[in-house]
């Protein structure tokens, strides 16, 4: 009975040692959820509720694995941490600091997919391929990025700096900096502070077939308004 005491003592004293040595290693994680997320009450919430944090903590060490060429352990921790947390990071990605998954479930991101410092990604985001070819197939966010729920950026794409994508875009083309996509497939509804109005625009169209039904809905409406009055 004394024995079991104390095993269980010996168990609660590591776990608490654990915490402390993740509080401590992964502080500036824990930082950044309480400050981009208004709902995170406390520092041990964070630390201990928080799945975004748990999965980045995890791709962090399985990442230092795959660096090591340890893959089947890189890819074992990565795959329990999916079953734990609901988000699968391949163990190949590069995230930079400060990243941030709020809520988490279902976001997927690529082996290739490299991804800059601040970025917050929202649950049900793909960071994913588009064929079978080998090499960089996923994409590359730049820094200080915003990507919403359930949004597939797809390909060996770039998403540059300050920029936002919108709740469900499927974005395929690059994006320029401080842009705002929306849309299937996505396109810049802002840049630079600016809203670009995508039936003059000619510049900054990522999807010329959008562009084609956005200057026909225009002259509908147009003629419409004509023959009324
Ligand atoms: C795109 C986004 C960043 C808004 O950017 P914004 O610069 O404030 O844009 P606005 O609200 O001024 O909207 C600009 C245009 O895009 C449209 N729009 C905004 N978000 C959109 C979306 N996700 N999908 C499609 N269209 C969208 C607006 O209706 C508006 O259209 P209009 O110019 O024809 O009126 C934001 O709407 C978004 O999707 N954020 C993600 C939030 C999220 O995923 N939260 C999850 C919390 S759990």
């Amino acid at each position: 009975m004394i024995l079991c005491l104390k095993i269980l003592f010996f168990l609660f004293v590591l776990a608490i040692l654990k915490l402390v040595i993740i509080a401590i290693v992964f502080a500036e994680d824990i930082k950044t959820v309480q400050d981009r997320d208004p709902a995170a009450k406390s520092f041990l919430e964070v630390l201990l509720l928080y799945q975004g944090l748990h999965a980045l903590i995890n791709h962090r060490i399985a990442h230092f694995f795959y660096k090591r060429r340890l893959f089947f352990l890189a890819r074992f921790i990565s795959q329990l941490s999916r079953h734990i947390t609901g988000i699968e990071t391949h163990p190949g990605a590069r995230i930079g600091k400060r990243f941030f998954i709020d809520h988490g479930m279902g976001v997927v991101i690529g082996e290739t997919t490299i991804i800059g410092d601040d970025v917050l990604l929202y649950q049900g985001v793909t960071l994913g391929g588009t064929g079978l070819v080998k090499g960089k197939r996923h994409p590359t966010i730049g820094n200080n990025v915003v990507i919403g729920g359930g949004a597939k950026v797809l390909g060996d794409i770039v998403v540059g700096d300050n920029s936002y994508i919108g709740a469900n875009a499927v974005v395929i083309k690059d994006v320029p900096p401080n842009s705002t996509v929306v849309g299937v497939p996505g396109r810049i509804t802002k840049q630079d502070g600016k809203k670009i109005d995508v039936s003059l625009d000619h510049v900054h169209i990522i999807d010329p077939i959008m562009q084609n039904i956005e200057e026909l809905e225009k002259r509908i409406e147009k003629l419409e308004n004509s023959g009324q009055s």
